[in-house]
């Protein structure tokens, strides 16, 4: 069997035209233009790149993009009053604060700063809490994308035995809560789980998402499985430079595999698609237009 390669790139450019299409009707309707704040605080290279293509993305179907830079020495009480100016604007629906911050800035007192009906990221504790118990609420971006690849591969989740290999507060547990609502039966994995290529074996839905260069071997597949790839790893090749590998040994699954996600090309592509989509979303909340 050769496994479907789940095109990302261009199931992400459909969400996106969605997203313009329903912002289109949502202005024309309302008169209202959904609007994005990003806040970055200091020079990461990788940040400033996923940054650079928010805002791009976030012009291209319509929506309104507020770019905050910040230096990395901004103290931690600038940056909450930044985000309390943003709480309090009309014109911004949804505030994202580009993580990692400089060590000197408690993340978590910054991101429960956001107001969470405005917290496009979803890592907000109330919209966690909300998803866990199955409340409308904002998800987080690369979970979100992960349940549309998925689907994409087999439309109805409901009953599939689930693996998620990770249990990060940012992928892994939100994943398995989404998961849960397509009534997959969801198993969590992680460091200390035993015998971790048996309970993968067991799943006809896999998410990686450990940060392991290639940890996932074609013989730890059940034969059919749909395989989401969450990992984004750097490694050197034998030629002196380096190239991306994901956390599944993308080679030897693709012959076991029914449906496997590429790195790059894959998950990474949709994170940036449902952040657009969560905007778009908390400005139709804002205007009690959806529950
Ligand atoms: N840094 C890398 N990915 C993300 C993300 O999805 N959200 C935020 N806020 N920061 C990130």
């Amino acid at each position: 069997m050769t496994a479907t390669i789940i095109d990302g790139k261009s199931i992400a450019e459909i969400v996106r035209a969605d997203v313009a299409k329903r912002t289109a009707a949502l202005k024309v309707k309302t008169g209202v233009t959904p609007g994005l704040a990003v806040v970055l605080v200091g020079a990461d290279p990788a940040s400033q790149v996923y940054v650079r293509n928010k805002h791009k993305q976030t012009l291209e179907v319509g929506m309104a993009s507020f770019e905050h830079k910040l230096p990395d020495t901004t103290p931690e009480a600038d940056l909450l009053a930044l985000v309390a100016m943003l709480n309090a604007r009309a014109d911004v629906h949804g505030i994202l604060v580009q993580l990692p911050l400089p060590k000197h800035i408690d993340s978590e007192k910054v991101l429960r700063a956001i107001n969470p009906d405005k917290d496009v990221d979803g890592f907000h504790p109330v919209n966690v809490g909300r998803l866990s118990i199955g409340e409308p609420c904002l998800t987080p971006c690369t979970p979100s994308g992960c349940i549309i690849l998925a689907k994409s591969a087999q439309p109805d989740l409901k009953g599939l035995d689930a693996v998620v290999i990770g249990r990060s507060t940012i992928v892994g547990k939100p994943v398995a809560q989404l998961l849960l609502r397509e009534d997959c039966t969801v198993t969590i994995a992680h460091s200390r789980t035993r015998d971790l290529p048996s309970v993968v074996r067991r799943a006809d839905l896999v998410i990686a998402a450990v940060g392991r260069p290639e940890m996932v071997k074609g013989d730890w597949l059940k034969p059919g499985a749909i395989v989401i790839d969450v990992g984004i790893n750097r490694v050197p090749t034998a030629d002196g430079k380096t190239k991306l590998v994901g956390d599944v040994a993308f080679q030897e699954c693709l012959s076991v595999a029914g449906a496997i996600t590429p790195v790059p090309g894959g998950v990474g592509p949709m994170t940036i698609a449902c952040l657009l989509k969560n905007t778009l979303e908390a400005t139709e909340r804002s205007l009690g237009l959806t529950t």
